[in-house]
């Protein structure tokens, strides 16, 4: 009987959205981020000051902005080790044709970074995010 119980239990956990999601734990990066709320704050705020940057704006001229928010928030999202799953392109592929430098690789970090400071995330979180951002460096440029 107990074990009915307990099967019972796991059944109903597995079936659950509960069970499904990872647990927001305060510890992991994407906690530390505000979760999906703090992240969708800091690629909007990346995209804003982009949006001012002479030195890149001229890239997203004629791109589908509200996709790449989207895909940003999923891709930071679950780059950080939160519920997401990513479902757009590639990095290769997203950024092929682009012809991105190193420059342009560093210009969009510091707008990312403007951003998270605005949101009050400490460096070292900060780092931890870059640092996850970082092995996609040559999928991004010189594509
Ligand atoms: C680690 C750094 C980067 C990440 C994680 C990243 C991520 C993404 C994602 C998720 C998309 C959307 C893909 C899709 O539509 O399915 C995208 C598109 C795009 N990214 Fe990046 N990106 C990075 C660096 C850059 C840099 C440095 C630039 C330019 C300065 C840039 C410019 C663009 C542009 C213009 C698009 C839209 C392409 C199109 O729709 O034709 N990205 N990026």
């Amino acid at each position: 009987m107990r074990g009915l119980i307990g099967l019972g239990c796991l059944l109903a956990c597995l079936l659950s959205a509960a069970c499904t999601q990872q647990p927001l734990r305060s510890d992991s990066l994407y906690g530390q981020l505000g979760g999906e709320p703090g992240i969708t704050r800091i690629v909007e705020g990346m995209l804003l000051r982009i949006a001012g940057d002479p030195r890149i704006v001229d890239h997203f001229q004629s791109v589908d902005i509200q996709r790449v928010r989207d895909k940003l928030i999923e891709k930071f999202c679950a780059e950080a080790g939160g519920p997401c799953v990513y479902t757009g392109d590639s990095m290769e592929e997203s950024h092929k044709g682009l012809a991105l430098t190193p420059s342009d690789f560093n210009a969009l970090v510091e707008n990312l970074q403007a951003s998270m400071t605005a949101e009050a995330v400490p460096i070292p979180t900060q780092n931890r995010l870059l640092a996850r951002l970082a092995p996609m460096r040559g999928q991004v440029i010189d594509q």
